[in-house]
């Protein structure tokens, strides 16, 4: 009768051990977001406001102005959380945060319309199906389709900078391989409206760049400077890297996403050998990423700043590099981890589901995912935005760098990889 009773406290402790929400990471990483995003949140809507929190560092949280390139990632958190949870509150707070964005359809001074309308609307379009947000989409397709440029046949990520840094690097029409991911919108309202307008210059913008971005080892070049006039390549370098040759990390986070999202919408081989090829070199090629699989912010920092002679003319000083040679990118993990479970999917080859899932395993640990209460709510730590841009900040303004802080991006890409994880352990498409 004891052995008899002993045996069933003993099966009792198991089962509830293994159903506890410790022993499942997408529950722990749910609850855990649901007390950060939370705080995040009141801080974000206090005293009857709505404001977009971008980062937290020095103690305070920052927040955006709504024509900022990240604009659109904290309401797109927020319906992740209505999708990972199912409480309405979190799609409520999430419109709100949405529709301050609505004047973003008309704009047209830079490419990244497509992150901050995509995620925001385009997922309270999936999610609710809410009046007027397909009318969003089709504007805001519409707007990025003026940076056309049909000579180079590409969309001009930046324009031409008058002032700082970056305004002396002559650039002409400078085309980012950040702009893959302004694609997805293009795609979607083609398939939305019919019209294959927007499909054609979202093809036109991939082709080129899998013929101009990448190295022969799939690497991408951050920056491909085009004569708009005449279709001619000018130049290969980078904005956010340490050099022009080398592999600024979230860069080719972006490469292997916006090439699995290509695929999605065309079936074009060509566009998913690409992002196979992508994750070979940045998966099987071991020295590429530390055993973590959460990548320094640039790959080749260490060697650049042994070689001055190399780095952006910003760096030049060996020592001033030195304590960037260990910081990674917690960001860039997270994408590439949602990009794999999309390639997992079309692909069924196991590593990508491995890998995507150490990388997810490596961020909910300690050693990036901060511990309830800190970090400003924001759920993961240590993320770089633009270094170069940071160094210049630290000279003129040390409070502003982006350099090892939490940002509303590396948090929406890692709820969207948990809901990607779900799915496809489920037997589901990843995307809904
Ligand atoms: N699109 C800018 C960045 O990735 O930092």
């Amino acid at each position: 009768m004891r052995h008899k009773l002993l045996t069933i406290v003993l099966l009792s402790v198991f089962a509830v051990q293994c159903t506890s929400p410790k022993n499942n990471i997408i529950e722990d990483n749910i609850a855990n977001a649901e007390k950060q995003l939370t705080y995040l949140l009141e801080a974000s809507e206090e005293g009857d406001t709505v404001r977009i929190p971008s980062t937290f560092k020095n103690g305070e949280i920052e927040f955006v102005p709504t024509d900022d390139w990240v604009s659109g990632f904290f309401a797109g958190t927020l319906w992740y959380m209505y999708e990972l949870t199912g409480e309405e509150k979190w799609a409520e707070h999430a419109q709100k945060h949405t529709e301050i964005l609505s004047d973003i359809q008309f704009l047209k001074w830079h490419h990244d319309v497509g992150f901050m309308v995509y995620d925001s609307y385009g997922n309270g379009l999936r999610l609710k199906n809410i009046p007027g947000y397909d009318t969003v989409l089709v504007n805001t397709a519409k707007s990025l389709s003026t940076r056309f440029r049909p000579a180079a046949g590409i969309l001009q990520s930046w324009n031409v900078i008058n002032n700082g840094w970056q305004s002396e690097r002559g650039w002409k029409c400078p085309v980012i391989i950040d702009n893959m991911m302004n694609l997805e919108l293009l795609f979607k309202v083609s398939e939305m409206t019919g019209d294959p307008t927007y499909k054609n210059i979202a093809i036109s913008h991939a082709d080129k760049t899998l013929e101009n971005h990448y190295r022969s080892d799939f690497s991408t070049y951050h920056v491909v400077d085009y004569d708009d006039e005449t279709g001619e390549i000018r130049r290969k370098c980078t904005a956010q890297g340490i050099a022009d040759e080398s592999r600024w990390a979230r860069g080719q986070a972006w490469s292997i996403y916006g090439f699995t999202v290509a695929y999605r919408f065309t079936g074009d081989e060509r566009y998913l050998q690409r992002a196979k090829d992508v994750a070979h070199y940045l998966l099987v090629d071991e020295d590429n990423m530390p055993e973590d699989l959460v990548p320094l912010w640039d790959f080749d920092v260490v060697q650049f700043a042994n070689d001055a002679d190399e780095m952006i003319e910003l760096f030049n000083d060996k020592d001033a590099m030195l304590p960037y040679t260990e910081i990674r990118d917690a960001s860039s993990a997270a994408i590439i981890s949602s990009a794999l479970y999309e390639l997992y999917w079309f692909t069924k080859d196991k590593l990508y589901k491995e890998k995507a899932d150490k990388m997810i395993e490596s961020l909910s640990s300690p050693a990036y995912r901060a511990e309830v209460g800190t970090n400003g709510g924001f759920i993961l730590m240590h993320s770089v935005g633009s270094l170069p841009h940071s160094v210049v900040n630290i000279r003129t303004n040390p409070a502003a760098h982006n350099i090892d802080v939490p940002l509303n991006y590396a948090d929406y890409y890692f709820l969207e990889a948990l809901i990607r994880k779900g799915r496809v352990e489920n037997g589901e498409n990843p995307i809904k």
